[in-house]
C-alpha cells in the first residue's frame, strides 16, 4: 500500500521551478515523478498550478506542492500502488475541474507517474516491462529535432521543430547514427553560412534564417553532407505548431511579414510537401481549425503522417472524434497534457484503435526524468519525441531507449516504417 507521498521543488531545464513527488510503499519501496512543463501549449491541455507574483517570474510551484502535502498525500495513502487507474481517477475527482487546475496538473501528473515507477520498482520489473506484461514490445521509431523555433527559440522561425525521422533505420541505435550525423552536418552547414548562434530550448541549432524555407533548404543540406539521401535514410518531419501563429482561419507568419488564410496556409505547406522529403507533419493548422486539418489530411494523409498536439492534448475522446473526421492520422501522447498516466495511454490506446500513428511526446521543459522513454517502450506507441540530439535532458531518453534495446536483444523489434499510419516500402 501507498504509505506516504512527498512533493519538493526541483528545477527543469529552462531552470525554471517544476513539481518533483515522491510516493512510498509500506515495503520501503519509493517512487519518482517528475512534471515537464511546456511552451506552446494547447488551450484544452491540463494546467500547471503556478504561484503567480514576481519570484521566479511568477513560475514557483509552492501551491502545487502544497496540493500534494494537504490533499493528495492524505487521499492515496493507504491506496494500492498496483491500482493505477484507481489512484488516477481519484486524483481527477480530488480536482473536479477539467484541466486539473484546481491541485495543478503538474501536481497530477508528478503524483501519478510517482505512483507508477513505486509500483514497477516495487515488483523489481524495469518501467518497459512492468506495462507491458509478457506482451512483446515495440522500440519506437525517433523523431528528432535539428532546428528548433517557434516558441522555444524566441519565434525565430514560424515553424516550431524542423526534425528527421530514418524510420529505414534497422534499429533504434542505428537511427541515432543517421540523427548524429545529421546533426553534426546541419551544425557545420550553418556555420559555413556564418548562421552559428547557439542551440534553442530543446537543443536544436538556434534557427538564423530569414524564412521558413530556408530551413528546410538548410535541413535538406545537413542530410546530405551527412552522406544521406533525403527521403531514404533521412527523411523530414516538422512540427507547425500552428497555433502559436493561427487563429480564426488566418495565419500570421511573423518571420515572412505575410497574413495567410486557411487556402493559402494550406497551398504554402502542400507546396512544401511537394519540393521536400517530408514523413510527418503536426499541428499543420490551428487547434480551432478543424476545417483546414481536415482538408488537409484528405489531401495528403496517404503518404504524410498528420499528429495533432495542441489539437488533441492527449485526450482520448478527442482523438476518437478525430478519427471519425479524419481531421488528424497521427496523436502526440504527452503525459502532463493529460494529467494522469491512465488518461494518456487511453489516448495513445484510442489512437492505436483507429489506426492513427502514436508517438510519446516530452516538452520542451524537461527534467532528467526518463520515464517517457519506458512508456514509449512499454505501451509499444511505436513513435517517440523527446526534442533534439543535444542536451543531456533530452540525451537521457534516447540513451534508456538505447539500453532497453540492447536488453531485449534478438528479441528488440524496431518500429521503422511500421510505426507511420500508412506504409511506405
Ligand atoms: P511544448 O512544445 O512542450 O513547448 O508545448 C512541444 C510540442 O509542441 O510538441
Ligand atoms: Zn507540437
Amino acid at each position: 500500500a501507498i504509505r506516504s507521498v512527498h512533493a519538493r521543488r526541483i528545477w527543469d531545464s529552462r531552470g525554471r521551478p517544476t513539481v518533483e513527488a515522491e510516493v512510498t510503499l509500506s515495503d520501503g519501496t519509493v517512487g519518482r515523478g517528475l512534471a515537464p512543463a511546456g511552451a506552446s501549449r494547447g488551450s484544452r491541455e491540463a494546467v500547471d498550478r503556478r504561484d503567480g507574483g514576481t519570484r521566479f517570474g511568477g513560475l514557483d510551484v509552492q501551491g502545487a506542492i502544497a496540493s500534494v502535502r494537504d490533499e493528495i498525500g492524505p487521499a492515496l495513502a493507504g491506496r494500492d500502488p498496483f491500482d493505477q487507474a484507481g489512484i488516477d481517477a481519484a486524483l481527477i475527482a480530488l480536482d473536479g475541474t477539467p484541466t486539473k487546475a484546481r491541485l495543478g496538473g503538474n501536481a497530477t501528473v508528478a503524483v501519478s507517474l510517482a505512483v507508477l515507477q513505486a509500483a514497477a520498482a516495487s515488483r523489481g520489473l524495469p518501467l518497459w516491462r512492468h506495462l507491458a506484461g509478457e506482451d512483446a514490445v515495440t522500440i519506437p521509431l525517433p523523431e528528432i529535432q535539428i532546428f528548433g523555433g517557434g516558441a522555444h527559440a524566441g519565434r525565430r522561425t514560424d515553424i516550431q521543430d524542423f526534425m528527421v525521422m530514418a524510420p529505414r533505420a534497422r534499429s533504434f541505435a542505428e537511427a541515432l547514427e543517421v540523427t548524429a550525423e545529421v546533426y553534426r552536418a546541419a551544425g557545420a552547414v550553418m556555420a559555413g553560412r556564418g548562421l552559428l548562434q547557439g542551440v534553442a530550448d530543446e537543443g536544436g541549432w538556434w534557427p538564423a534564417f530569414t524564412s521558413n524555407e530556408e530551413a528546410l533548404d538548410a535541413l535538406v543540406a545537413a542530410i546530405e553532407r551527412a552522406g544521406f539521401t533525403p527521403g531514404e535514410e533521412a527523411a523530414i518531419s516538422l512540427d507547425i505548431a500552428a497555433s502559436e501563429f493561427g487563429r480564426g482561419g488566418r495565419y500570421r507568419l511573423g518571420l515572412e511579414g505575410r497574413e495567410l488564410d486557411r487556402d493559402g496556409m494550406a497551398e504554402y505547406l502542400m507546396g512544401w510537401c511537394a519540393r521536400y522529403p517530408i514523413l510527418s507533419i503536426e499541428d499543420p493548422f490551428a487547434e480551432d481549425d478543424a476545417e483546414g486539418l481536415a482538408r488537409f489530411t484528405a489531401a495528403v494523409g496517404d503518404h504524410i503522417q498528420v499528429i495533432g498536439d495542441d489539437f488533441l492534448v492527449t485526450n482520448a475522446a478527442l482523438v476518437a472524434a478525430a478519427a471519425q473526421a479524419g481531421t488528424v492520422n497521427a496523436v502526440l501522447v504527452k503525459v502532463n497534457q493529460a494529467g494522469t498516466v491512465s488518461e494518456a495511454r487511453a489516448a495513445c490506446e484510442a489512437g492505436r484503435r483507429a489506426g492513427f500513428g502514436t508517438i510519446v511526446s516530452a516538452r520542451s521543459g524537461e527534467t532528467e526524468d526518463v520515464a517517457i522513454a519506458h512508456l514509449a517502450v512499454g505501451w509499444s506507441a511505436g513513435q517517440l519525441k523527446v526534442g533534439s540530439f543535444a542536451r543531456s535532458e533530452r540525451m537521457a531518453k534516447w540513451n534508456e531507449v538505447l539500453r532497453i534495446e540492447e536488453a531485449l536483444g534478438a528479441r528488440a523489434r524496431f518500429a521503422g516504417l511500421t510505426a507511420l499510419p500508412f506504409r511506405r516500402s
